[in-house]
């Protein structure tokens, strides 16, 4: 036995002290306890504990069934649905005495179902292990985690369809490789992360009805000789059926992986509107404020606001990244069926479930309060020839010029109007006329943002009418 005291208090020391004696569950074969440093790597109690709530309703679930099919004697079943209920009562009290050598929340809650209850408490593990009975865990974990997130998402399009409603005739440049390209609306803007939070909420609900079957009654991860009902307890946990193969049940965690993925791309999207706000709030935009509520001051530059829930949004993205990283790398290669790897599992979703809840409260808020200011908007627009796509489409429907032909006048136009340091509308008709006589004062018409926008009514547009179905639409379909 080599078991290691660390005598010193390193921070990274956390040592759960003397236990020698083998593990209760299965330590029949077993003479000695497990070292000190094998019981660090191996317990998952730290973190697997926030499955509490999943892990007492699956055994419930498992119980009620086994005493159904006659498998559990009514009376020991009875009395392990009433200990599991003081459990859950004892945990939400916080007063359950969680041990590390119990290893994980399975074990920890069936030890002090023995506690409370006897040798009944034993009956419970029929039928089941505790590779089934962790996987059916962390799937309802993350079936709660896809609901809820799913609810913030709707929560942060309905904020950014308010703000575009507010703003569908708020002109902003539009850009293309971060350089001003056509006059949009700030409502359009806003609605094209509505589209993108939509399917990330789309992306949320496939992988959720493809997680939602029940892998309790795999065992081990060949089943069970004895006669259980899958059915059963997969109503009985909101499953939509059991799963079809008791070796994919233990070893498969496509869920977990989906999950992430769809955490990953969700992040990336709220990057990006993090982004934006950097960039709109800075001194050289100030398209839009940021409340007090959601900006910090500096310790040493008084005049600072900084966006620092934006930055953040912006940068944990990286977490969730990387939880999907996690998990990938840890899944890859692994042969049939449960593998300990696994236990890996965990860590990375919960904080990416955690990280995105956080980043999506941070985002909806910010968006709410921000409040946009329409002038700065407007004035942004007269620099960059915005309109000059409106004058080449004029040329083509007006004088009937080929587009190739009316997009080389315009830049020649546009060549002008730089020379001179003015913009497009303000440039005289005569120095348009010197690259094609044939353009006349109407031209004007289409020269100004307002009337840009106002023409752009193809569907999807950014016309401010089309903007205003586009929210209006946008609220039967995601709220
Ligand atoms: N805590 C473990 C996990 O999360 C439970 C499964 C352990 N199974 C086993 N056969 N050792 O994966």
């Amino acid at each position: 036995m080599t078991t290691q005291k660390n005598k010193t208090a390193h921070p990274l020391s956390r040592s759960s002290g003397d236990n020698h004696a083998p593990n209760q569950m299965w330590g029949g074969r077993f003479a000695e306890g497990p070292a000190e440093a094998m019981e660090r790597i191996n317990a998952s109690i730290d973190f697997d504990r926030r499955l509490y709530a999943q892990d007492i309703a699956a055994s419930q679930a498992h119980c009620k069934m086994l005493i159904a099919q006659g498998i559990v004697p009514a009376q020991d079943g009875t009395a392990i649905l009433g200990g599991l209920d003081t459990i859950l009562r004892e945990i939400e009290a916080g007063g359950f005495p969680f041990r590390v050598e119990y290893e994980d929340i399975h074990m920890n809650v069936e030890a002090r179902l023995r506690e409370l209850i006897g040798e009944a408490a034993g009956r419970l593990h029929t039928a089941r292990s505790r590779n089934d009975q962790a996987v059916t865990d962390f799937r309802l974990w993350v079936r709660d985690a896809v609901d809820a997130l799913d609810g913030q998402l709707a929560d942060l399009q309905s904020a950014l369809i308010d703000q575009a409603e507010a703003h569908a005739a708020s002109v902003m440049p539009g850009f293309t490789h971060l350089q001003a390209a056509q006059p949009v609306t700030l409502g359009h803007h806003l609605l094209a992360y509505v589209e993108m939070f939509g399917r990330d909420r789309g992306r949320l609900a496939d992988g959720r009805a493809r997680m939602n079957e029940c892998p309790l009654g795999a065992a081990a991860l060949a089943g069970t000789s004895f006669p259980i009902d899958r059915a059963a307890t997969a109503k009985a946990l909101g499953f939509a059926r059991p799963t079809a193969n008791s070796m994919d049940s233990v070893s498969d965690r496509d869920f977990a992986m989906e999950f992430l993925a769809t955490g990953a791309i969700l992040a990336v999207h709220l990057s990006r509107l993090a982004e934006e706000l950097v960039i709109w709030c800075s001194a050289g935009f100030g398209y839009v404020r940021l409340s007090d509520a959601f900006s910090t001051g500096s310790s040493i530059m008084p005049q600072k606001r900084n966006p620092d829930a934006a930055e953040l949004v912006r940068g944990k993205a990286g977490r969730v990244i990387g939880a999907l990283n996690t998990v990938l790398v840890m899944m890859k290669g692994l042969p049939m069926s449960y593998g300990k790897d696994m236990q890996e599992d965990k860590e990375p979703v919960f904080d990416a479930a955690e990280t995105l809840s956080i980043c999506l409260g941070a985002a909806a808020g910010m968006i709410r309060d921000m409040t946009p200011d329409p002038t700065a908007m407007r004035a942004a627009t007269a620099v960059g020839f915005l309109t000059a796509t409106d004058l080449a489409d004029w040329l083509v429907r007006v004088l009937g010029m080929p587009f190739r032909e009316a997009h080389h006048a315009t830049g020649a136009i546009v060549a002008r109007a730089e020379q001179r340091g003015c913009d497009l509308a303000e440039l005289p008709l005569t120095e348009m006329q010197a690259v094609e006589p044939r353009i006349t004062g109407a031209v004007f018409e289409v020269l100004s943002v307002d009337n840009s926008v106002q023409s752009r009514t193809s569907l999807g547009g950014t016309a401010p009418t089309r903007v205003l179905e586009a929210a209006a639409a946008a609220r039967g379909r995601f709220l």
